[in-house]
């Protein structure tokens, strides 16, 4: 029977997500734990991102055939061989040394695509060298010269698509963080940032982004000629604005609960807002994607890919671009997996009537 004995070579204590997530928790040391792992305030929303998936259930088909399942969705023109993306995390190298390299490295081996943060730790150039697909994720910094120069350099190294997160005008609070004194750690630093702020590297974690963030801004953003991606919709009157101006797709998610806690889980807000584009642009998810199974009821529910941020980041403490790459491999396979299993020979057939 395919699939019936489970594949010698796994590692029985990282079968899942989860368990790079227990198994991470132990390696990282205190302070980018907290970071990492944390939310705002209560992390109502943190918990609810996952508590939403589970308040789902998959109503299947049988007596379809899944002899061959293409889990690809097409996104801009690209074919992405899995409904998945990787999400923009901060500071890769407090995980691991190789940080957002080995992030890259293991997307790009895979055709997945990854989107590298302006507060990355990695230079957006060497990130570039890796040659995969990969997008930029933009917060405007408030020095205005600083701002274009920062979009020119993501032009100019290849990058494909802009994402816009629009929930961070200002950090949300997080408790974890202040309890365990974080701070960045010597060595780790924000070369984006440094670099079209022409300030030495040490020095870049105080340049200040915009407070400022409106309609007008996505319109500068999108004049660079790249597709932008609006990240952090939760109000389908937002992704109907951001859709009228210029958005090529809309992300929701509430930045992994880390910014306004008590907002909406991503996947609640997700149907209204499949409503209100309408077909237009492709509707990204992101917030407590962890397993196929919810990739699953996402996409039926009208999300086009999900996107994952602190899975990538476990398997980063864990064992760097190979744990990364064992983590988009697991998500694949369950994917695929669910995929199959729900009766469906590809994404498009999905639809709301899976989801109970
Ligand atoms: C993030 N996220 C994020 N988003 C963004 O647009 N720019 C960024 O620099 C960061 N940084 C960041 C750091 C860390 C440690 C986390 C956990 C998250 C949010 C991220 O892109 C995504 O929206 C969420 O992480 C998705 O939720 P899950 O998969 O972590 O549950
Ligand atoms: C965060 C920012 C950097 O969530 O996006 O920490």
């Amino acid at each position: 029977m395919a699939g019936f004995q489970p594949d010698p070579s796994s590692d029985p204590n990282l079968v899942n997500v989860f368990d790079y997530e227990r198994v991470a928790a132990e390696r990282l040391v205190a302070g980018p734990l907290a970071y990492f792992a944390g939310g705002a305030l209560d992390e109502r929303t943190l918990n609810d991102n996952r508590a939403a998936f589970g308040r789902r259930r998959i109503v299947p088909r049988i007596m379809t055939d899944v002899s061959a399942v293409d889990p690809s969705v097409t996104v801009f023109g690209r074919r992405w061989p899995f409904p998945l993306w990787v999400c923009p995390t901060a500071l890769q190298r407090m995980a691991h040394p190789d940080g957002e390299l080995a992030t890259a490295r293991a997307a790009a081996a895979r055709g997945l695509t990854m989107t590298l943060s302006t507060s990355a730790s990695t230079d957006l150039a060497d990130v570039a060298a890796v040659g995969g697909p990969r997008w930029y994720q933009v917060y405007l910094l408030r020095d205005q010269g600083a701002r274009r120069a920062m979009l020119e350099r993501a032009v100019a190294h290849g990058y494909e698509a802009l994402v816009l997160t629009a929930d961070l005008q200002r950090l949300g609070r997080r408790e974890r963080d202040i309890r365990a004194s974080f701070l960045i750690p010597e060595g780790v630093h924000l070369p984006n940032v440094a670099a079209a702020a022409g300030v030495d590297p040490a020095e870049a974690a105080s340049v200040p982004f915009v407070e400022r963030l409106t309609w007008d801004d996505l319109e500068w953003v999108a004049g660079f000629g790249l597709p932008v991606i609006v990240k952090g919709v939760l109000h389908p009157d937002d992704a109907a604005l951001a859709v009228e101006h210029g958005a090529a797709a809309v992300a929701v998610s509430n930045h992994g609960g880390r910014q306004l806690d008590g907002a909406i889980a991503s996947l609640d807000a997700l149907p209204a807002v499949v409503d209100a584009v309408g077909g237009r642009v492709p509707v990204l998810l992101d917030g407590g994607v962890r397993r196929g199974t919810d990739a699953l009821i996402a996409l039926a529910l009208g999300a086009t890919a999900v996107g994952i941020g602190r899975p990538v980041l476990w398997g980063l403490a864990c064992d760097g671009e190979a744990g990364v790459g064992r983590v988009l491999d697991l998500l694949s396979a369950e994917i695929e997996q669910a995929l199959a299993l729900a009766g469906v020979a590809n994404v498009g057939e999905l639809s709301p009537a899976f989801v109970a």
